[in-house]
């Protein structure tokens, strides 16, 4: 199973100078637990946000034209050939960014989105989640997140 995961504001927006906007911890705990033991792929512009890479306990795919190979990660040429790495765990997640989202939603199987209920300014967005193809398994319902004030719900798609 192929998964997109991401966070998106209410007006589609995922980061803003290569870097996420809004910090929300329950959100990342919940990555990290869903993601660990597990294949991630992601774009070389999301690999160079992050604070600590590679992501530990979790095979790191990444995809870019130019990134040499290094320690600790795998980089891919394709998409091609990163869904068909990706294929071979029993769970695997499309991490990012918008580039990546944007070549692969069609191929995933399920979109696990925490939607934060706030319009953010930003550079980057989450193409447009259309309701024809993909029906809501589950949603959590919206929760406060008390430390940033914002507003945010777990929802998962399935296509149907
Ligand atoms: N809110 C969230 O959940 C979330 C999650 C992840 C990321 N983000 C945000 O998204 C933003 C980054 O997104 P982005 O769209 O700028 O970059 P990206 O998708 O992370 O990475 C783009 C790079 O991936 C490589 N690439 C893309 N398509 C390719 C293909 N078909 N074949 C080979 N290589 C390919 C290229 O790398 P090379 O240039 O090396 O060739 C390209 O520059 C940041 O702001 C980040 O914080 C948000």
């Amino acid at each position: 199973m192929i998964s997109i995961i991401v966070a998106i504001a209410q007006n589609g927006v995922i980061g803003k100078d290569n870097q996420l906007l809004w910090h929300l911890s329950d959100d990342l705990k919940r990555f990290k637990a869903l993601t660990t033991g597990h294949t991630v792929v992601m774009g070389r512009k999301t690999y160079d946000s992050l604070p600590f890479r590679p992501l530990k306990n979790r095979r790191n795919i990444i995809i870019s034209r130019n990134m040499p190979e290094g320690e600790g990660y795998e980089v891919v040429r394709n998409i091609d050939t990163a869904l068909v790495r990706a294929t071979s765990d029993k769970e695997s997640f499309i991490i990012g960014g918008e580039q990546i989202y944007r070549e692969t939603v069609n191929e995933v199987d399920q979109l696990i989105v925490t939607w934060i209920y706030r319009d953010f300014e930003g550079d980057t967005f989450f193409p447009k989640i259309n309701p024809a193809i993909w029906g809501i398994k589950e949603r959590s319902g919206r929760m406060l997140d008390e430390a940033s004030g914002l507003e945010y719900e777990y929802v998962t798609y399935e296509k149907i």
